[in-house]
């Protein structure tokens, strides 16, 4: 099988977070480990990143399954209550298990190949958490995901875990020290246990033989612990699969603290006069029912991502219709041709990715 290629060790699935593996490139493991349907779907993969092929599906189902974190990280929109409040207002609007099972059956038809069902919750918190990685692993999905922060990973939980044919387990700390740990996931417990709980889940692997799920470890850079972000990956790159590394991004342009997250490398001179943002050629992200072209959960009021953003409603409709609706063609259209300002929310979305100082000061007297 060729190779994706022979020297690039570091991949992205979405172009904002880089994941680094000294070994050989992840998804080459990957394909050896998994097979030709696995280089398939990567193939796919990166003509769709490079805005080059439209399926007749996606290819990656993201699914937020609720909105329920035992952290509360200042930087993001679960540690905010009075934001999730705000954007997340619907009652029983948590995805069960018969929904997931409605998105995955639909999937699987259309043999749609990747699939998480996690988004900015903490899903180790549902009890039965990987019967939905079990459920996927059957429908035949080939790249099942999910990020834990590593808190409720027992030795029960991961022995459950290396049995649901997941392919890739992510554990974000972003600390290497105990006490950057504690500024940046707020209530969390000692990083010391998290380390106990992670090196428990590498030995279960590597005793019982398992292949998969590969296992790597992430960092979302900041102001507050990007001197650590060095230490972080010398500690790791030798103990798991990859390491992560993931630019910060405002949840929301509500907060004045929300900008003072940004590190000083990510701030632009000049704002980007073209963007092609790639995720409309790859997935849907599923929350609260809804079905969205994008992993947004940028300040945009409710009524304006109804207009603007949302495609679709699992309840009411089908993936199938949302991915192909005249609103995904257009997003796909102006994402084609760099015109990233012709939609507010895609304009407000790369500025924060993306930002100058000119726009970060305006904002802030905003608020
Ligand atoms: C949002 S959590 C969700 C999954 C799970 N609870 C966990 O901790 O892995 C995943 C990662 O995203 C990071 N994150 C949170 N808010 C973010 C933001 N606004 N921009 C970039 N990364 C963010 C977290 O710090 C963590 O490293």
């Amino acid at each position: 099988m060729k190779k994706f290629s022979s020297e690039i060790k570091n991949y992205t699935t979405d172009g904002k977070v880089v994941h680094y593996s000294k070994l050989e490139n992840i998804n080459d493991k990957l394909s050896k480990i998994i097979g030709k349907k696995f280089y398939d779907y990567r193939k796919k993969w990166d003509d769709a990143n490079k805005l080059n092929l439209i399926t007749e599906f996606p290819l990656f189902l993201h699914v937020e399954l609720n909105q329920t974190c035992n952290y509360q990280c200042p930087h993001c929109i679960i540690g905010n209550p009075d934001e999730v409040k705000k954007y997340y207002p619907k009652k029983n609007a948590d995805i069960n298990f018969n929904d997931y099972k409605k998105i995955v059956d639909e999937g699987s038809e259309y043999n749609c190949p990747s699939i998480s069902p996690q988004g900015d919750n903490e899903p180790l918190l549902i009890k039965n958490f990987e019967d939905y990685l079990y459920y996927a692993y059957k429908k035949n999905f080939i790249d099942i995901m999910f990020n834990t922060n590593g808190s409720p990973l027992t030795i029960r939980r991961a022995q459950k875990i290396l049995d649901s044919g997941v392919t890739r387990v992510r554990i974000s700390l972003d600390a290497y020290s105990d006490e950057v740990y504690k500024k940046v996931r707020v209530g969390a417990i000692d990083l010391e246990k998290v380390h106990r709980n992670i090196f428990q889940l590498l030995e279960l692997k590597s005793k019982g033989n398992y292949k998969l799920p590969i296992i790597g470890v992430s960092f979302c850079k900041m102001k507050n612990n990007e001197h650590e972000e060095k230490l972080f990956e010398e500690f790791w790159t030798d103990k798991v699969d990859f390491v992560s590394i993931q630019n910060y991004i405002p949840p929301t342009i509500n907060k004045v603290k929300y900008f003072d997250f940004y590190t000083d490398d990510q701030v632009l001179k000049k704002e980007k006069k073209t963007f092609n943002c790639n995720q409309p050629y790859q997935r849907v992200v599923i929350r609260n029912h809804n079905i969205y072209p994008c992993c947004v959960t940028l300040a945009i009021p409710e009524d304006e991502k109804k207009d603007n953003l949302i495609i679709g409603n699992i309840k009411h409709s089908t993936i199938f219709k949302a991915w192909n609706s005249n609103k995904m063609k257009n997003l796909r259209m102006i994402h084609k041709e760099g015109n990233y300002k012709k939609n507010n929310i895609c304009n407000n979305c790369v500025n924060l990715n993306y930002p100058t100082k000119k726009f970060i000061e305006k904002l802030k007297n905003n608020i």
